[in-house]
């Protein structure tokens, strides 16, 4: 298919003002799909998100057998009745590395999986390893060959205890799938505490699964012969609805973030707070409000679920580039996340990276100007940048946006921002 590139223009200037619907989560949807292959049943899925990435795993999923039926834009059917081919080929892990999550659902439903090694990414080395050393301790078989993982378990996986030495949220995802159909209880300690990851283990549990302390950092499983099929809601995105809070921030705006629940956020809501930002939660959503001119400079550090996020990083980093004063924002997650910095300082931003840390010297204004980013959330800040320089910002390179951000700019313009998107 032709592929047209496509960029984004954004006129400066507005008070972003009215309500977003925040979409269904992305980081569940990409987990709960891909639980559809542990069952040979149908599962039906609502408020899946209309995004490239979701796109990108139907392709891997039409590929291993998997027919997919919209219903409606947000609500899709899917039924694997049987397995054609237990292989991840690289163009699809390459492209989506959330891709590596059918290594655990194939093995549990195969008793082997080829998936490819994803490699590098813009924002860091992020390995598998992890996922790899979990499933081998559960007893699989695993070889890496010609860029592929090769996977084999002919006798089923076993439950076992497993202390994650890092926090992973697909590895805790992965090694969750494979669990779930393992002979015996498995342990899982040190795990991903994210909304996502309970939510996902309620998915599970609803298809048959036996999991507890979801939310925790101590999950156990006890494996069950077959899981079946089931009816399951996605989350809203709380990153998405995170992105928009800032972007109303940094305009002096006032909008309601529709389904967004202050909980699945407290740490990165009380940040804003103590920047001078109202948000309150709301019977049917989130309301942000900033009606002074001052942004107090409040340092943070990313950290694992209910820390500060990483996948907000970038977009705080903007709001601390207006701050009266200077903040530092620390990457904990990932050792590359500083790319939108020097496309900031093309704005008129005063950042700088040393080592993990980002020191943000306030600035009175920021300028539009073209930019380009290499990854999802450094790409969504620039458009937070544009939204607030002074004269016109393009963002090119903006199918990373489409990734991971459904309607970005009709939701905008919806608030009064002057932002369109145009053929390269
Ligand atoms: C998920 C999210 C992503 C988010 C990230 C951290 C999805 C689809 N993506 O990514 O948006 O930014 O969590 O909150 O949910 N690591 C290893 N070895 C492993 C696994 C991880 O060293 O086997 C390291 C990574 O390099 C990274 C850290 O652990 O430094 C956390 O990564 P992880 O939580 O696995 O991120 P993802 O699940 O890929």
């Amino acid at each position: 298919m032709f592929w047209m590139l496509q960029s984004i223009r954004i006129a400066g200037g507005c008070r972003l003002k009215g309500e977003i619907e925040i979409s269904g989560a992305k980081n569940l949807a990409l987990p709960a799909l891909v639980a559809s292959i542990l069952t040979s049943d149908r599962m039906v899925y609502k408020n899946v998100p209309n995004l490239a990435d979701v796109r990108s795993l139907f392709d891997l999923l039409d590929c291993i057998g998997t027919e997919i039926n919209y219903e409606d834009t947000h609500s899709v059917t899917l039924s694997t009745g049987t397995i054609k081919s237990a292989t991840a080929p690289y163009d699809f892990v390459r492209k989506m590395r959330a891709s590596i999550l059918v290594l655990g659902a194939l093995i549990a439903r195969c008793k082997k999986a080829t998936v490819s090694l994803p490699g590098g990414c813009a924002i860091g080395s992020r390995g598998v390893d992890l996922h790899i050393k979990a499933l081998e301790l559960m007893g699989a078989e695993i070889s890496i060959e010609n860029g592929y993982i090769e996977a084999k378990a002919p006798k089923g996986l076993t439950g076992c205890d497993i202390t994650f030495p890092v926090v992973t949220v697909t590895g805790t995802e992965n090694i969750l799938m494979a669990a779930v159909l393992a002979h015996g209880t498995t342990r899982l300690i040190n795990v991903a505490m994210e909304p996502e990851v309970e939510a996902f283990c309620e998915l599970l549990n609803k298809m048959g699964a036996r999991i507890s302390g979801a939310g925790t950092s101590v999950i156990t499983i006890e494996g069950v012969n077959e899981l079946h099929g089931s009816e399951f809601e996605i989350i809203p995105d709380r990153i998405e609805a995170g992105t928009y809070a800032i972007a109303t921030a940094i305009t002096n705006g006032e909008v309601l973030l529709k389904n967004c629940k202050y909980d699945h956020l407290t740490s990165f809501f009380e940040t804003l707070n103590l920047v001078g930002i109202s948000c309150e939660q709301k019977e049917n959503g989130v309301f942000v409000s900033h009606n002074t001119e001052e942004i107090r400079p409040i340092s943070i550090q990313t950290a694992p679920y209910p820390g500060f996020p990483t996948d907000l990083q970038a977009q705080y980093t903007v709001l601390m580039s207006l701050c009266n004063g200077s903040a530092s924002v620390t990457e904990n997650i990932f050792e590359n996340r500083f790319m939108h910095v020097p496309e900031l300082a093309r704005m008129g931003a005063n950042i700088s990276v040393h080592g993990k840390t980002a020191v943000v010297n306030g600035v009175k204004k920021l300028t539009g100007a073209q930019v380009m980013a290499t990854d999802l959330r450094a790409s969504v800040s620039l458009v937070i940048a544009g939204l607030v320089a002074e004269g016109e910002t393009i963002v090119n390179r903006i199918y990373h946006l489409d990734r991971g951000y459904e309607n970005l700019e009709e939701k905008l313009s919806n608030c009064g921002a002057n932002v369109e998107r145009f053929n390269v």
